[in-house]
């Protein structure tokens, strides 16, 4: 069975062989831009420039920190500490969450795939469905006793927080309103990420370059550094701001706006001196949805630069394409 990083790490003076990046791998591969940074949007400014900002962040960076959102920042620290006080309990309590039962939709699950990689990386995570809540809310942990709670009501507001943002994504393409509405937001899906505190920081990496496959995430960082963003062939690290969502683009929102929005690469570098939890929620389409260029958005002049397909055939060869090195949009690209 995988052995948990933050079960290890504590006896661990130095970074086990089998999660050492070749050296090109490494994190100090690229520059880290010293000064640059994503743009930062205000859900509650001048309303209208809004619609304006978030699709000229989401074409050029593909990323974005939204403030003033409407999550209370008692909420949103308070899930984080709820998620630490999980990492923190004992490694039998986290390790009923380990299961091949496909029938279990809540599973702890340590790197990307353990069984598979060549090398690991520096990450434990427990991944849950969270919509509609009375459906998978039962299976979420138990310990810490505020868990279902505190992560019920979060997913709950993040959730509609999401939707909202998708809608002024639909005004800013120009696209029938509700277009994201129905089976591609179908579903929603929390990942509570923990990266511990590593010996050695230049030879790992909490998670590789790679980008998201549903339509939409918003992250609740914390208050520790370690995401970094690829633009024009420069990491830009996202700084934490006080009660910010990271929101990014995904794979699915690329597609249906034919490219103009851009889901873009990103990673995670761990630190030598603080533990980072962070929590991601993604909008996911259903299995069955079929999924492709907006035709409002494709013309003669403008062509589709992909095919359709169903969002299930992109998310069974997602991984295996992302952790060969393989772009997973590749295979669902029309070529002139
Ligand atoms: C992810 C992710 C970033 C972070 O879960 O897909 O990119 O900072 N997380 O934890
Ligand atoms: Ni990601």
């Amino acid at each position: 069975m995988a052995q948990l990083i933050s079960n290890m790490c504590s006896i661990q003076p130095v970074v086990p062989e089998s999660y050492i990046l070749p050296p090109e791998r490494r994190p100090g591969q690229l520059v880290v831009h010293p000064c640059k940074t994503i743009p930062v949007i205000d859900l509650d400014g001048d309303q209208n420039e809004l619609v304006q900002e978030i699709i000229k962040a989401s074409q050029e960076y593909g990323f974005f920190q939204l403030i003033n959102h409407g999550v209370s920042e008692e909420l949103m620290k308070d899930v984080l500490v709820v998620a630490k006080e999980f990492f923190d309990l004992p490694a039998e309590e986290k390790q009923r969450f380990f299961s091949e039962d496909p029938k279990q939709t809540c599973r702890m699950k340590t790197s990307i795939d353990f069984a598979r990689e060549k090398v690991h990386f520096w990450r434990d995570s427990l991944r849950h469905p969270c919509h509609p809540l009375e459906e998978h809310i039962q299976q979420w942990p138990e310990n810490p006793a505020r868990y279902r709670e505190v992560f019920g009501q979060y997913s709950v507001e993040v959730r509609n927080l999401s939707l909202r943002i998708l809608d002024l994504v639909c005004e800013g393409l120009v696209l029938e309103p509700g277009y994201f509405g129905g089976e591609l937001s179908w579903g929603q899906k929390m990942s509570v990420n923990h990266y511990p505190r590593c010996p050695d920081p230049t030879l790992v990496l909490g998670l590789p370059k790679h980008r998201d496959a549903y339509l939409i995430t918003l992250l609740n960082q914390g208050d520790v550094p370690g995401l970094q963003v690829l633009k024009d062939e420069q990491w830009v690290a996202v700084e934490p701001l006080p009660h910010a969502f990271v929101v990014n683009i995904n794979h699915m929102l690329q597609i249906i706006s034919n490219g103009k929005l851009k889901s873009a690469d990103h990673r995670v570098v761990p630190s030598s001196n603080v533990a980072r939890t962070t929590i991601a929620s993604f909008i996911r389409p259903s299995s069955d949805v079929v999924v492709q260029p907006a035709t409002s958005l494709v013309s003669e002049s403008n062509p589709p630069l992909y095919k359709s397909f169903t969002f299930g055939d992109f998310i069974g060869s997602y991984m295996k394409d992302t952790l060969e090195g393989i772009d997973p949009l590749e295979r669902f690209m029309i070529r002139p």
